[in-house]
């Protein structure tokens, strides 16, 4: 796995080589998040550097979420990212808003952040829409938050999904700015790291939209949650065009449809999409859908088994969540308190 030098470019400082990354547990997840992200997360584990997974339950509280729902969508997100292998005893795996460090450096770096950067940010024109005026100043002050959850470990590599690397570059500003006005070198730039062949999923019913668990129709995308049958009928009902396969990914440029279900099926099963196109040369979504939904429900069939295993025991998944905060604290606190201190405040101690 490829990870991005410890140090930021003109740093002299050797940062600990620290992998981070969150995910929104505002509803169940998808086939999106599961290969932008959380297989790429298990995969980071073993390779020299801590790595750091954090349910972003503050910025899910961006948009309203029934309370009771949002309790269980944590824990289900906690399995989730379990059964798609990741080790809580090899990485600190736990719910943002336990680990204190979060909050607090949000609003230190949103003093160093600008309005007119904020304003910039895609994801919120998208999210705030025709009604900016009436959604939370939550989501809008959202980039900073992340800032934070990224900075309070000094982490050093971020994997994300193509939609997220507007805010790493904001993270990245934010952490320059600091060190800047501070005089220090003291927050490393943190490289983001967007690789492999499924970066941005896109929905099963339009090629040019995001797979996303917001999307008002089920049938646009997997969930982690969903049945063999489930998956193989999205599968067949996914929107293509009448083209037969061309042998290589050159030949899909302006097929939306055809290069993402090309691209999921590679990144199942861990191929090239140019090795998926030759295999299917010449032949018609007829062929290729039924071999998807196969590869589909051979990765995913024993991922939701898991899951559905580790719901079983809701204050196991607590006490393993807790576990991780704990561990997540002794690392961000002290981060936190010499940032503290380089701003200008008396020590705790
Ligand atoms: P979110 O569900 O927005 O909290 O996203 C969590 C992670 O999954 C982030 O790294 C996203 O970039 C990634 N992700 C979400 N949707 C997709 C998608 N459709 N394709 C690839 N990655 C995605
Ligand atoms: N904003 C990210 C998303 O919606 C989730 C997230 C929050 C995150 N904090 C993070 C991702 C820190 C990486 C690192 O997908």
């Amino acid at each position: 796995m490829s990870l991005a030098p410890a140090s930021g470019p003109a740093s002299a400082t050797a940062f600990t080589p620290r992998v981070f990354s969150g995910i929104q547990p505002s509803g169940g997840l998808t086939l999106g998040n599961y290969l932008g992200a959380l297989k790429r997360f298990a995969g980071y584990q073993g390779g020299g550097a801590e790595t750091i997974y954090c349910l972003v339950d503050l910025h899910a509280l961006t948009v309203w979420q029934d309370p009771e729902r949002l309790r269980q969508q944590t824990r289900e997100a906690a399995a989730a990212f379990m059964a798609a292998g990741i080790d809580p005893a090899r990485s600190i795996l736990f719910n943002q808003s336990a680990v204190p460090a979060h909050a607090e450096l949000a609003w230190l770096l949103s003093c160093v952040a600008r309005v007119g950067w904020m304003d910039r940010m895609t994801q919120f024109k998208d999210k705030g829409g025709r009604d900016r005026e009436r959604v939370s100043l939550g989501l809008y002050a959202y980039p900073a938050l992340m800032a934070a959850d990224i900075l309070a470990y000094r982490a050093t590599a971020v994997p994300v999904g193509e939609d997220q690397k507007q805010h790493l570059e904001l993270t990245r500003d934010i952490a320059a700015k600091f060190n800047h006005d501070y005089g220090v070198d003291f927050f490393p730039l943190t490289e983001p790291v967007i690789e492999g062949a499924a970066t941005r999923v896109m929905s099963l019913r339009d090629g040019t939209k995001k797979m996303s668990k917001s999307d008002p129709s089920d049938a646009s995308r997997i969930n982690l949650s969903d049945d063999a049958d489930t998956i193989a009928q999205k599968i067949r009902k996914a929107r293509t065009d009448a083209e037969p396969l061309p042998g290589s990914m050159e030949g899909l440029k302006d097929r939306p449809e055809a290069r993402n279900l090309v691209n999921i099926f590679a990144a199942l099963t861990d191929e090239s999409p140019d090795a998926i196109c030759a295999r299917f040369e010449g032949q018609g979504f007829g062929a290729f859908k039924p071999a998807l939904a196969d590869a589909a429900v051979a990765h995913l069939a024993p991922i939701t088994g898991r899951m559905n295993d580790l719901m079983r025991d809701p204050a196991e998944l607590d006490r393993i969540l807790r576990d991780g905060a704990a561990r997540a604290d002794v690392i961000s606190a002290p981060i936190v308190e010499e940032t503290r201190r380089i701003m200008g405040m008396i020590p705790k101690r």
